[in-house]
């Protein structure tokens, strides 16, 4: 595909740019104010219907499962229902039990995806109910499924995805919403949640004016040989997210953990050479946070936090705005885009079009 990169160096820096407007796009038209709710055309799945859902499981590849990762946690958050992601290239291989009272998700950019089609081929043989929460319109996991909600990110050219995750996690937040209105998420949960959602552009507008604050903090931490990510309960698939980028686009080695489990090994690998991204709300696990990134400083690791509030314990702080604790991933993954881009700018990586690797993975 060949789209105009309108006065940006490449499609990754056009497409991190569009978020906000990508954001707008993915939520207009779908928001009830009047019943602090949504509409969601497409989905396919009447009120009884959902009441009657027991577990939701999330199937997609990279950067999507990652999206569905924050995607469960928002559905399980908001609706109350059981959720969890997995690798839908995964899934198919281990001859899962599939349980009529569990909805199947099948998340994806392209929608081309064959470890996720084939995936929701197997389940669809085995009589399950599948959604498709997929970006490229009348592509074949939407035409596989049985209903589900489009991203509407517009077209992504680069390898790697940007706008598509966030948008992806916000058409997520807007499918917990919708469940969880139906079950028993409260009229003033709603409306939290609904203004929380109408101030994320703006907000991303935000993050995206500090680009050359970021750009200069990649040029500090370009020199490391290997980066460790990590970040706590819904921190975590951020962290897991920001580290698949940076090692996609600028071929720096990099890890994420749950910032909880350092204790439990990684933290050998804590030296100087090995900074870390550590993602620092604040919520209620910020102590939390905080005593994580002490141990990392008594190790002499260098500290960059993606956080609301300065952080003392950080060597580099980058402040995002702060929204309701459960949207809150979805701003704090979008600096670490801009790092890992201008990190592969700084060590002259060809960002489009990383090594090894295709848009979409249309075998097996
Ligand atoms: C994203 O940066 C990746 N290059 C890759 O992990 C991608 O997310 C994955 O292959 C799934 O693609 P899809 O969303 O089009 O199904």
């Amino acid at each position: 595909a060949s789209y105009d990169m309108g006065g940006h160096d490449t499609y990754m820096h056009k497409e991190i740019s569009e978020q906000a407007d990508a954001v707008d796009r993915v939520l207009r038209g779908r928001i009830d104010e009047k019943f602090s709710t949504v509409h969601l055309g497409g989905l396919n799945l009447d009120a009884r219907e959902a009441r009657g859902i027991r577990r939701v499981k999330i199937l997609g590849c990279g950067t999507s499962y990652h999206a569905g990762m924050i995607g469960a946690s928002l559905i399980e958050g908001l609706a109350r229902i059981p959720a969890d992601s997995e690798p839908a290239s995964e899934f198919r291989y281990r001859n899962p039990v599939v349980d009529p009272d569990t909805l199947y998700i099948a998340v994806s950019q392209s929608g081309e995806t064959y470890d996720v089609l084939a995936a929701v081929q197997e389940l669809k043989r085995k009589g399950a109910r599948v959604l498709g929460v997929v970006n490229v319109v009348g592509s074949a996991i939407a035409r596989e499924a049985d209903g589900g909600v489009y991203v509407h990110a517009g077209p992504e050219v680069c390898v790697v995805s940007t706008k598509c995750f966030t948008n992806t996690v916000v058409a997520f937040a807007l499918l917990a919403l919708h469940l969880g209105r139906i079950r028993d998420l409260s009229v003033a949960d709603g409306k939290r949640i609904i203004e929380g959602l109408r101030k994320l552009p703006g907000q991303i507008q935000e993050i995206l004016a500090a680009e050359e604050d970021i750009k200069k903090l990649a040029a500090e931490y370009a020199d490391a040989k290997s980066m460790m990510f990590i970040g706590r309960v819904r921190g975590y698939p951020v962290a897991l997210e920001a580290s698949l980028k940076l090692k996609e686009i600028s071929y720096i080695h990099a890890e994420a953990y749950p910032a909880s489990e350092l204790k439990h090994g990684p933290l050998a690998l804590i030296e100087p050479a090995m900074p870390t991204v550590a993602i620092v709300p604040n919520d209620s696990l910020l102590e939390k946070n905080r005593a994580a990134m002490e141990e990392i400083k008594a190790r002499s690791g260098r500290i960059l936090a993606v956080a609301h509030q300065e952080q003392e314990k950080a060597d580099h702080t980058i402040l995002v705005p702060k929204n309701e604790d459960e949207l809150d991933p979805i701003l704090m993954g979008i600096p670490l885009q801009l790092l890992a881009y201008h990190t592969a700018l700084a060590l002259g990586r060809d960002i489009d079009k990383p090594r090894n690797l295709a848009k979409s993975v249309t075998v097996e």
